[in-house]
């Protein structure tokens, strides 16, 4: 009886100790932070007495150039322009370059104009902690292990009024509510882990995060998917810790939802034993039930310019000569287009179509892929109708948006579909394959009418560029319009903009007022 009253009683005194003790330190951080906070605000200019909230932004790859840094610095550009009480924190990780560097890097890549007096930088040393090269095995487990120390690194630095984390890093949730006290809320591009891949592993199926020797062997199969379920069920626990969630795309909105949702009572009965039961106090008392689709910004200042009558009978493709985006299935539909219409193909009439595609080649696998391609058009017979622009410089891509007629966009299940945005923008008619992005997000209709086609066979492509080659001229404008109109409006940053305040952001701050 002693013997068993001493299992129970050690532990649950152990975990008291433990728990208390990082109350402890959490208290003490939270009292140096006041000084720590005077520090900031005294170094961009503030009086003792001005009452400035921090909005810290988690994003430790800040400088990167990229669209999730399109994301972050517009949201902090709106934040600026509207709210002149506030200052954002951003927590970055790029160590080898000043504020200024940062700040000037925004403004040629993005055009995006920061005010340097209502903005701090936090930078921290571990980023390390959180890049793949660190975690050669159990990447995932690692990284997110990482990204909790660097979100301690950065609490220790700075503990700010409200938290966003920008990069998809929701195991610093815990991490942060803990220490800071503070509301958490997330903008993620990308789920870490998705019920796709958990199912994968449970079917034992190949795929690029499942090797082949794993997919063989079922004890390893069987560790694996309880590694995942494990990792699914405290992903899901993180977010659920969060108060408000906002996602780039429909997609990442049905895996975050599937993700909310998701329940395992195996596992949730053995984290009600000490001391796994500790991690119950992180979940919030009102978790979000689903995310918010808050589209990022696309600059289509440019293309929107561009006008929409005489526009010559050229079928456009804008993509990086990568295996998914299916060049050869746009190959295929232009020679269906050309063998139901001869016509088409006689050079020198009013009525001969052209095939433009232009698209980056990265490396001597595109470079190769490209002259696959080649071989295909001359296999098909319509090499003389199809032409080639294999690194054009974006002038060359303007000027091909602001000729051609058509659109076409092959690949299967694509996330968004960015190049699809920029035809609408530019007055191009999209013909785009009818899944993903293209299908959910892009091509809808607006006002009840339609935006731009959609197909799924050889046959049904060439269908969608016929419909639209033969449209009436009034149609083919009104066409045109709309899907500009509808690109410009959804895709915009006002848009964006209003996204963000819908996210309720600001009543969480207000309320710790
Ligand atoms: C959302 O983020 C993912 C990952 O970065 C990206 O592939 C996708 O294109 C983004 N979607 C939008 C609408 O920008
Ligand atoms: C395209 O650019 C890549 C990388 O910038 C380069 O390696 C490749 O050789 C270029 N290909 C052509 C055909 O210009
Ligand atoms: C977002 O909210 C702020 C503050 O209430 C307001 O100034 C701004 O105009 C709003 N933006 C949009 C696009 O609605």
């Amino acid at each position: 009886m002693e013997v068993f009253g001493s299992l129970i009683f050690v532990p649950i005194l152990l975990l008291f100790v433990f728990w208390s003790s990082i109350q402890l330190y959490a208290w003490r951080l939270r009292a140096a932070n006041r000084a720590r906070r005077q520090a900031v605000l005294s170094s961009l200019g503030f009086a003792h007495t001005e009452s400035k909230q921090l909005v810290g932004f988690f994003h430790p790859y800040c400088n990167a150039g990229g669209g999730g840094e399109l994301v972050l610095w517009t949201a902090i550009a709106a934040l600026q322009r509207t709210e002149p009480d506030l200052v954002s924190v951003v927590y970055s990780g790029d160590i080898d370059a000043t504020k200024e560097q940062i700040l000037e890097k925004v403004k040629s890549r993005f055009d995006i104009a920061l005010d340097a007096s209502s903005l701090h930088f936090v930078f921290l040393q571990s980023r390390n902690m959180v890049e793949d090269s660190t975690w050669p095995r159990f990447t995932l487990l690692g990284q997110s292990l990482g990204s909790m120390y660097l979100a301690w690194e950065a609490m220790t630095k700075l503990i700010p009024d409200l938290y966003i984390d920008t990069m998809g890093y929701a195991f610093t949730f815990h991490v942060v509510s803990l220490l800071g006290h503070i509301t958490v809320g997330a903008y993620v591009h990308y789920p870490t882990i998705s019920t796709d891949m958990l199912a994968r592993v449970k079917s034992r199926k190949k795929g690029h995060t499942n090797t082949d020797t794993i997919s063989s062997s079922a004890t390893l199969s069987q560790f694996k998917l309880l590694y995942y379920r494990l990792f699914m069920y405290h992903y899901a626990l993180a977010l659920q810790s969060a108060s408000f969630i906002m996602v780039n795309s429909s997609w990442t909105k049905n895996h975050i939802d599937a993700i909310l949702q998701h329940s395992d009572p195996i596992l949730e009965f053995i984290h009600l034993l000490p001391p796994l039961s500790v991690i119950r106090f992180f979940k919030s008392s009102n978790p979000p039930k689903e995310a918010r689709i808050v589209y990022p910004p696309c600059n289509t200042r440019e293309m929107a310019k561009f006008p929409l009558e005489g526009r010559e009978r050229v079928i456009l493709s804008v993509a990086q000569f990568r295996p998914e985006k299916d060049h050869a299935a746009q190959l295929h539909a232009f020679h269906e287009l050309l063998v139901a219409h001869p016509e088409y193909a006689q050079s020198d009439t009013t009525k001969s179509v052209k095939l433009v595609l232009v698209g980056g080649s990265r490396n001597a696998e595109d470079a190769a892929r490209v002259d696959r391609l080649r071989a295909l058009a001359k296999e098909l017979g319509i090499e003389t109708h199809v032409e080639f622009f294999v690194n054009a410089s974006y002038p060359v891509m303007l000027s091909w948006l602001s000729r051609a007629s058509v659109g076409l966009s092959t690949m299967v299940d694509e996330h968004f579909g960015i190049n699809v945005v920029d035809f609408m923008a530019a007055g191009v008619i999209p013909v785009a394959h009818a899944s993903g992005g293209p299908l959910k997000d892009i091509i809808v209709p607006f006002n009840g009418e339609r935006t731009g086609y959609h197909a799924q066979t050889p046959v049904e492509f060439a269908g969608a560029l016929q419909t639209v080659l033969s449209l009436l001229p009034e149609e083919d404008i009104s066409l045109r319009r709309r899907a500009r109109t509808w690109a410009v409006q959804r895709f915009s940053e006002d848009e964006f903009e209003k996204g963000w305040n819908a996210s309720g952001w600001r009543d969480w701050l207000r309320s710790k007022k």
